[in-house]
């Protein structure tokens, strides 16, 4: 096989090297004068393009004495190359210019003022809560706590209401699976339906005198317009040597009128609890009217809003307190139903949507 011979190299005539630096200037002074980004993509487009200047000079090499190909290759590509790098350039100064008009250009209006994040705050119920354990504060009652899942005994037992008593319909709750509590000895566990078994756990760890308040949640089977199956009470409890309903009386009005102000009366209406006797509904004169009959009190001037008695003999009996020597009254309160009143809402649903267009007004 005849070996084809090597073309010696030979450097490219005058006139053709004139003409292609001429091309290249030609089109550098484009590229780099162009004055916007659309001026130099059409200088781009003139002679980096497919039908471009380079493009054009590619296509001639075929036609190039051979002993000059390489010479005009080399110088193509350098052009090329050249091109290029002047487009980068203009490129980047065009777009930094840009940028700078923009910055310079742009008014900041630096007295705007910042983004705040958004702060929440505390929910009426709570703030409820914690003003009437601060008014039982002052008059010397203690803070106790007892669980919300808490035991038959506890709930009803204890307190005077054995397991047929019609008492229990009013106060249905949910039981649980009494086999979860293994270290349990006996009795149904529950959800407790009122703050009152923390009277019981409370005299059971303490000797008279006893004087608390207990704040918390209580469950029962119960969702209307008016009821929620969660709502919060606080009970009270006071027990000692010579205590009388005039105290029970003296105790009420005066919280009442710290929550309501000094105006608000009170009213003791016979009632029925079995863990009190007597027992009292406890009405404070009308929020909205003042006491002179409106659509709130149903023209009565009257809201019920406690309930409260003498502690039964019973009680005492099941946390081995003799009654003979100690007496003592207990009270309990919707938490809630005083929220309702207070702030004038007028469903209590509201309290559990946590929408915060209603609980921003607080
Ligand atoms: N525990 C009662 C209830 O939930 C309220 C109450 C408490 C009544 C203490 C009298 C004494 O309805």
């Amino acid at each position: 096989m005849a070996k084809k011979e090597p073309v010696a190299a030979a450097p490219l005539p005058d006139e053709l090297a004139r003409e292609l630096s001429g091309l290249q200037e030609k089109a550098l002074a484009e590229l780099r004068g162009a004055s916007d980004e659309a001026a130099l993509e059409q200088a781009r487009v003139a002679h980096l393009g497919m039908k471009g200047t380079t493009a054009k000079l590619f296509e001639r090499l075929a036609k190039v004495p051979g002993d000059q190909k390489r010479a005009f290759g080399q110088q193509a590509n350098a052009i090329k190359v050249a091109l290029e790098q002047a487009h980068a350039e203009r490129k980047q100064a065009l777009e930094s210019a840009a940028l700078d008009r923009e910055l310079t250009g742009e008014k900041l209006d630096v007295t705007l003022p910042g983004r705040r994040g958004h702060l929440g705050r505390r929910h009426p119920v709570s703030r409820t809560l914690d003003d009437i354990c601060a008014i039982f504060a002052r008059l010397g009652f203690d803070i106790a706590t007892g669980p919300e899942l808490e035991r038959d005994y506890f709930n009803f037992e204890a307190l005077n209401i054995p397991a047929d008593h019609p008492a229990r319909d009013m106060q249905d709750t949910f039981y649980l699976d009494q086999s979860a509590f293994e270290s349990a000895p006996s009795g149904a566990v529950l959800l407790r339906t009122h703050t009152s078994p923390v009277q019981v756990r409370t005299m059971l760890e303490t000797k008279p005198p006893v004087r608390i308040v207990a704040p918390g949640k209580v469950y029962r089977c119960d969702s209307d317009v008016t009821h929620t199956p969660m709502f919060h009470q606080v009970e009270g409890l006071l027990v000692d040597e010579k205590v009388t309903f005039a105290e029970l009386k003296g105790t009420l009005g005066a919280f009442v009128q710290a929550l309501f102000g000094a105006a608000t009366k009170t009213r003791f209406r016979p009632s029925y609890f079995p863990f009190t006797e007597p027992s009292a509904e406890v009405d404070i004169s009308c929020v909205l009217c003042g006491g002179k009959g409106c659509r709130l009190c149903k023209g009565t001037g009257w809201i019920e809003v406690l309930g409260a008695g003498m502690v039964h003999p019973n009680v005492f009996k099941s946390v081995s307190y003799d009654a003979d020597k100690v007496s003592g009254f207990a009270f309990g309160m919707g938490v809630e139903r005083l929220t309702m009143l207070r702030y004038g809402v007028d469903d209590l649903r509201l309290f559990f949507e946590n929408d915060p267009r209603f609980l921003e007004q607080f």
